[in-house]
């Protein structure tokens, strides 16, 4: 029998009715080109600009807005590093031009706080704003930070481990009144809540296809139209000179369709996934009662995220000794050294807390069944632990 998946918020399986569109189209006659002027092109362009649309509807945005990229990695460098780096050119400007400043939060996934810290090593000033111990960020304390040369804020709109939403449309609000763009990443909002890029106020938002039942290698950039920003990857003119080479038509095809079924069926979806995640959180709290502490924010969370610390227990080692689930934890040990995770660290989680976090995250094909047996071999091995 396969492990129970509790793990969704690292990837999702892909859809079938994904996985169809996809087949469909690497089987079928869709191999142009969509550069190419002939009738082949011309297939393989609108297989491309109907996934556009698609994208564009699931979060309000026109579709010359959206580009298509590499993935949610690719998605947030070019978000950052481009609009860092786009009054640069030229070695000499490069060496003495006044470099700006960009915010972030202290919970970001390394596809954002990476590309920072490497502008940090080119000398661009970079602020990192601290979280609560719920995970989340206070918008006036990023007001605090603003500077003169303040170019970007970057704020994730939910957060991969503990699942905290972020007070993205107050940000956005501060970012616009002092004309500095903002971009959000999203890559585990879209799909799994509402977005609405025209409300939430914001320039840039980073869209990763494997976190929405499309095929990892995939995803989106949105740019507002009129944001000044350039390509990251550079070459021939593809996605309106934003994203230099031949687009990936099959799995573009694909996260076209996985955003149609994601918006579809979110209302529902989002309510049966609150409902499972809870009876969880429930079901381990009534077994192991105040060992069981929830990390993240109680109400504004993603509706499939429980990251919970079994105190007295080291997640990874519930992990190691339950392989008849997969999920992740936070922290780790490797060759003896505790490794805390940045973000319940950046929460202020206290040590033996982050030590016991699991992140257990549901998903389109997690049962009340799998959350049940899930509860019973977690509370198992968690009390052999504990003896
Ligand atoms: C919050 C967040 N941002 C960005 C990414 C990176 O996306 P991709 O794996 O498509 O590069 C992930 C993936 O784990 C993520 O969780």
């Amino acid at each position: 029998m396969k492990p129970i998946y509790l793990d969704y918020n690292a990837t999702t399986p892909i859809d079938p009715k994904v996985s169809k569109i996809i087949c469909d189209s690497i089987n079928g006659d869709d191999f142009g080109n969509p550069s190419s002027t002939h009738a082949y092109g011309k297939v393989a362009k609108a297989i491309v600009e109907t996934a556009r649309q698609k994208l564009a509807k699931a979060i309000n945005a026109e579709p010359e807005e959206i580009i298509f990229t590499g993935g949610g990695t690719e998605a947030s460098n070019q978000a950052i590093l481009s609009t860092m780096m786009s009054d640069l050119t030229g070695f000499l400007k490069r060496l003495f031009a006044r470099k700006g400043h960009m915010i972030l939060s202290a919970i970001e996934h390394p596809a954002t706080y990476k590309p920072a810290a490497y502008l940090a090593s080119l000398g661009f000033e970079i602020t990192t704003v601290g979280v609560d111990r719920q995970g989340l960020v206070d918008p006036d304390e990023i007001k605090k930070d603003i500077r003169k040369n303040t170019k970007l804020i970057s704020i994730m709109h939910s957060n991969n481990e503990v699942g905290t939403l972020q007070p993205i449309e107050k940000i956005a609000e501060i970012a616009r009144s002092k004309n500095i763009l903002f971009h959000s990443d999203a890559a585990q909002s879209t799909g799994k809540v509402p977005l609405d890029v025209k409300q939430l106020g914001i320039d840039f938002l980073t869209i990763a296809g494997h976190k929405l039942y499309a095929p990892k290698g995939i995803g989106a950039l949105y740019i507002r139209k009129g944001s000044a920003i350039g390509p990251y990857i550079h070459g021939a003119g593809h996605e309106s000179g934003l994203r230099a080479g031949t687009e990936n038509v099959h799995y573009i095809a694909g996260l076209g369709e996985a955003a149609v079924i994601a918006t579809e069926n979110m209302a529902e979806e989002s309510k049966r996934l609150t409902n499972l995640r809870d009876q969880l959180y429930q079901g381990l709290k009534k077994e192991l009662g105040d060992k069981i502490v929830l990390n993240g924010h109680p109400t504004l969370r993603l509706p499939n995220t429980l990251n919970v610390s079994i105190l007295g227990c080291k997640g990874w080692e519930i992990l190691e000794q339950t392989p008849e689930i997969a999920a992740s934890t936070g922290s780790a040990c490797h060759e003896g050294k505790v490794l805390y995770s940045a973000v319940l660290c950046a929460m202020l989680t206290p040590r033996h807390q982050a030590e016991g976090a699991l992140r257990l995250t549901l998903g389109r094909y997690s049962t009340a069944d799998d959350v049940a047996r899930a509860t019973d071999y977690i509370c198992k091995t968690a009390r052999k632990l504990m003896t």
